[in-house]
């Protein structure tokens, strides 16, 4: 291949809200103490009524395109199962608040995997000559969808998004991004699910009961699923890339729950501090966890130019996948919002 995507710039904003857990305390049967204990989440960022997943995208994407210091691309790809409306896609519209109105524009659903995703999407459609550059943004707003009296949820998720700039380059420059591993298991849709709203309730005939509205989630089982697949996915990503274990640089994973990231870090065998881990000031961001994750590394100044990082997702579907890159010298990613500290 003589062809590949690179990466170009990297953006991360959350919404200036901060949801503490002793907030959530004040109106749950829940303690700041279960939630650091079972989650290693402090706190979460969530959106002011009017505020929808395109406004979210457009901020995280604002700085990405800071950061590759470029105002034009021709592809806008959002990643984001909180969509502004269920029918059209979002990106469109994203695409159009940033002035970016005529490129093609499309969204993609995979949940907590959708970044990766989207990324292997764009970085296919550049590698193929479809497109010279892309606009990747992960981007969820799921205090949209949380039921507010489920405490098990909502100490989790939290609204937010991170942004990618594709250029066309070089398989082996610093920046190239590649060896992606996909998978999924539709056997697992109950697992992390809305189960009414779409063709399946409305085409029952059967009206949707309220408690179907609102996101839910199996925990317990999602968390084995997660911390297998997510190991086997890292995996199969380092075989298609030619490296080890010991190659990884920085290994950034969905920010799902950080006794997740340590039992992937376990089994694979990365020391702790080769895992980005910012879920503490974020909480679970859905398809915005992982670019915030690395956007947060760059900014800490834990990537050095070449260094070799692989991104990991996985989520509802079931649905998993993989990417390595190298870093680029790009200039310090712009990330919105002070998230570096907890308030
Ligand atoms: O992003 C996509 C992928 N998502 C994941 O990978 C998430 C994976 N799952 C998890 O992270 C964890 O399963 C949770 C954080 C969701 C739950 O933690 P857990 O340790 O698995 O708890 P559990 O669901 O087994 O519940 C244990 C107890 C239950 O009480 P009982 O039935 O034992 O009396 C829950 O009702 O903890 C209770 N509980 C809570 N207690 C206080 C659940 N949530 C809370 C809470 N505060 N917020």
């Amino acid at each position: 291949m003589t062809r590949a995507a690179v990466l170009n710039g990297l953006g991360a904003w959350v919404p200036p809200r901060v949801v503490t857990n002793d907030m959530l305390s004040a109106e749950l049967d829940t303690t700041d103490e279960w939630i650091r204990t079972r989650t290693g989440i402090a706190q979460r960022h969530v959106i002011e009524p009017g505020t929808a997943t395109s406004d979210v995208a457009v901020e995280a994407a604002r700085l990405a395109l800071k950061s590759a210091g470029t105002d034009r691309v021709d592809l806008v790809v959002v990643a984001t199962s909180t969509p502004d409306r269920s029918c059209p896609a979002t990106a469109p519209t994203v695409a159009d608040k940033l002035g970016l109105s005529g490129v093609g524009a499309f969204d993609v659903a995979a949940v907590c995997t959708g970044f990766v995703y989207a990324l292997a999407t764009a970085a296919g459609l550049i590698s193929s000559s479809v497109v010279d550059s892309a606009l990747v943004i992960g981007a969820d707003t799921f205090s949209t969808i949380l039921d507010p009296a489920d405490r098990s949820t909502r100490a989790i998720f939290g609204d937010g998004a991170g942004a990618m700039v594709l250029r066309a380059g070089r398989p082996g420059e610093a920046g190239a991004v590649g060896g992606f591993d996909l998978g999924s298991d539709g056997s697992g849709a109950d697992l992390i699910t809305v189960r009414a709203g779409g063709s399946e309730q409305r085409g029952s005939g059967a009206a949707a009961a309220a408690a179907d509205t609102y996101f839910r989630m199996a925990g317990p089982r999602v968390f084995v699923q997660a911390v297998r697949h997510l190991s086997g996915s890292v995996r199969g990503t380092l075989a298609k890339s030619g490296w080890s274990v010991e190659d990884i640089g920085l290994l950034v994973p969905h920010q799902a729950n950080a006794r997740i990231l340590g039992a992937v870090a376990d089994e694979l065998g990365v020391p702790a501090d080769r895992v980005a881990n910012n879920i503490g000031r974020v909480g679970n961001t859905v398809a915005g966890s992982i670019p915030l994750a690395l956007a947060d590394a760059a900014v800490r100044g834990r990537l050095t130019v070449g260094q070799r990082i692989v991104l990991t997702g996985f989520g509802g579907g079931l649905s998993w996948g993989s990417a390595a890159l190298t870093w680029p010298g790009i200039s310090t990613p712009a990330i919105g919002n002070d998230i570096l500290e907890i308030k």
